[in-house]
Order: structure tokens, then C-alpha cells, then sequence
């Protein structure tokens, strides 16, 4: 089976860091994006179709050099076509049922499921389903009593909203799906989900955990989460450190700063006496000056905090 994996946003949310490294690069809890989402797919998925269009070479260079057990296609879009328009320009390599997904979410939806509701359905397509608080950042889903989708609304006005169930950017389709998508730049959730309800679009709802991680606090909190669950063993030669787990530190060069709860530290950073980071991201080579305060952050490679500076909520990057 197939996966297009959508992966071409120019990911304004995570700018500016998303100049230098694309989205689905970044690291989350010491591995890609793209990567926690490849693995959290089944066996019988054995091809991966990542329709890009920002940044390509960056992602290309990273499956040749770091192979994920899957085959990996890159196809490149010379200008970003939308969620539909990004499919429909993968589809020489799609003649089967096919998986396609979001290149930003992560969770804990087992696929196997999906692909079981979506052959007992019988439809067009079947979309993974999240219940939430708010929906109107999302994709909204209304469904009849035999889970049929009879109402897509994407980013509803609050009043609007006929649902709390939101598309989780996983669903399941039959090749049909793509000639109801037209040519050029075609948005999969606004033009082409409201117009293909008469031929079997479903919901398939699932529970566990789940996140789009596009934003910095919800990429900050997919993190956490990630954290939580995982509990990864820390550290090594952090001197004179005191720690509040969990975190994910990879880097010994700390010496008498206070880390954590909820910090991923990478290789190569270097934080001096004094610092204190939590809830915060810093990435390879990074350097945190004495007496640095870091939390609800992202700090991007190379980056150099002065000492005493403080730096929450906020990203930092060379562009
Ligand atoms: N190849 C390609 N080309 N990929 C694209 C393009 C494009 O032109 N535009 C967006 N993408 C990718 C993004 O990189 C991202 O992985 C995914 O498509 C969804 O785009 P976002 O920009 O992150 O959309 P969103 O988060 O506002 O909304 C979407 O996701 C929600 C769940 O997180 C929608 O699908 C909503 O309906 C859904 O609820
Ligand atoms: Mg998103």
C-alpha cells in the first residue's frame, strides 16, 4: 500500500525557523517530523509518495542519507497546489487504495483500523476523525448515524461549527477520489470534500492522543507529550545540573544550569552556569550564554543567546 504524505507547506506558523529547515525536518523529541510519522505507519504500507514543493532538496538529501525502511518518492511541485492539487499531482503513482495524510500531525490513530472501516464503508474515502474542545482551526465533520460524513465545514466560525469533530489529516481513498479533484491549485478540504458527500465519504473516529504540531505551542506540546509517554533516559555529563524530568538531553555541555521539565536538548549545544531551560526546543550547536532563561521556546541551530537574556514563547533562528 501507498502513502502520500503531504509536505509542501512553507510552514509560516514555525517561521522563522521554517527558512533554513523545512517542517517535516524538524526535530521532534530527537527525531524528524516526518520520520515519527513514518514509523507510526503499518507494514503493509511499503512506499512513501512526499509531495513537497518548499524545500525539496532538504528532504530528498535526508532520505538518502538516512533510509527509513520504506521506498521513499520525492515528488516536487513547482509551486504549491493545495492539499487536492498535491495529490492529484502524485497520481501517476496511485492506481490502488491509497493512505494519505498531513505532513504535521502525530498520534496514536492505528491505521490498520482506518483502512478496516474504510473497506467495511465501502466509500470514496474515509477520514480519521479527533474530538475537540474548539474546532474552528480545523476541519469540521458532521456525521449521519452509520458515520457517513454529511457536513464539511473547514475552519468554521465558532457558531457555525455543526460538530466537535475534526478532520485529524489521515484518510483513506480509492483512486476514484482524483478525478474529482481539478486542475492547478486545489484546496482537498474546501473544494473538493463539501462536493464528493454523494459518493460514500466517512468518518472514522479514533481516540488515544493527538496533535497538528504546526504552531509553536502546539508543536511545544506534542513534545511534552511525546516526553511524557516515551520517558526517554537523559543524560550523560550535565555538571552540577539540576533536572526535572522528563526531557530528552543530548548534549553534555551543560554545567550548573537547571533543565526541564518537558526540554529537548540536541547535540552540540552548549549551556553555560545559570541557565535555566524548560518546555523549550534547542537545536544542534546552539549556544545559551550565562544566566540565559528559556522557556515555551524554540532556539535554532547555531543560535547564540546572550547571557541574561530572556527568551520565552518565542523562536529564534538564522535565516
Ligand atoms: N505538497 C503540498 N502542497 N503540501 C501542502 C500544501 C501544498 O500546496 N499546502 C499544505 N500542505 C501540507 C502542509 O505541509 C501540511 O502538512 C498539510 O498539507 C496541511 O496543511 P496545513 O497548512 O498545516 O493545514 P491546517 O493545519 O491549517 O489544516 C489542515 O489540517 C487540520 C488538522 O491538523 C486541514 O486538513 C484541516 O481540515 C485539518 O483539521
Ligand atoms: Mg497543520
Amino acid at each position: 500500500m501507498k502513502v502520500v504524505i503531504l509536505a509542501g507547506g512553507y510552514g509560516t506558523r514555525l517561521r522563522p525557523l521554517t527558512y533554513s529547515i523545512p517542517k517535516p525536518l524538524v526535530p521532534l523529541v530527537g527525531k524528524p517530523l516526518i520520520v515519527r510519522m513514518i514509523e507510526s505507519l503499518p507494514q503493509s504500507v511499503d512506499t512513501v509518495v512526499l509531495a513537497v514543493s518548499y524545500m525539496k532538496e532538504a528532504l530528498e538529501e535526508h532520505f538518502q542519507s538516512q533510509p527509513c525502511g520504506k521506498k521513499v518518492v520525492v515528488v516536487h511541485e513547482a509551486s504549491p497546489l493545495g492539499t487536492g492539487g498535491a495529490i492529484k499531482n502524485v497520481a501517476q503513482h496511485l492506481d490502488e487504495t491509497f493512505i494519505a495524510m498531513n505532513g504535521d500531525c502525530i498520534s496514536s490513530l492505528d491505521f490498520r483500523s482506518l483502512v478496516k472501516a474504510h473497506r467495511e464503508n465501502g466509500g470514496i474515502g474515509t477520514i480519521a476523525l479527533w474530538q475537540v474542545g474548539d474546532p474552528t482551526a480545523f476541519g469540521v465533520v458532521e456525521l449521519d448515524k452509520a458515520s457517513r460524513v454529511i457536513n464539511f465545514q473547514e475552519k468554521p466560525k465558532r457558531e457555525d461549527a455543526r460538530s466537535d469533530l475534526i478532520n485529524a489529516g489521515y484518510y483513506v481513498f480509492e483512486p476514484e477520489i482524483l478525478d474529482y479533484i481539478g486542475k492547478g491549485q486545489v484546496s482537498i478540504e474546501r473544494e473538493v470534500f463539501p462536493n464528493i458527500l454523494d459518493y460514500g465519504l466517512f468518518g472514522h473516529r479514533f481516540t488515544g492522543h493527538w496533535m497538528d504540531c504546526g504552531t509553536r505551542e502546539s508543536f511545544l506540546a506534542a513534545q511534552a507529550m511525546i516526553l511524557d509517554l516515551e520517558q526517554p533516559s537523559s543524560a550523560s555529563a550535565c555538571e552540577g545540573c539540576s533536572i526535572e524530568p522528563p526531557n530528552l538531553i543530548r548534549s553534555g555541555a551543560a554545567r550548573g544550569a537547571r533543565l526541564g521539565p518537558h526540554a529537548c536538548i540536541e547535540a552540540g549545544v552548549a549551556i553555560s552556569e545559570g541557565c535555566q531551560v524548560s518546555n523549550s526546543l534547542i537545536m544542534k550547536g546552539a549556544v545559551l550564554e550565562p544566566r540565559c532563561l528559556v522557556t515555551d521556546s524554540i532556539i535554532g541551530p547555531k543560535v547564540v543567546v546572550a547571557k541574561d537574556c530572556h527568551v520565552t514563547e518565542s523562536i529564534l533562528a538564522i535565516k
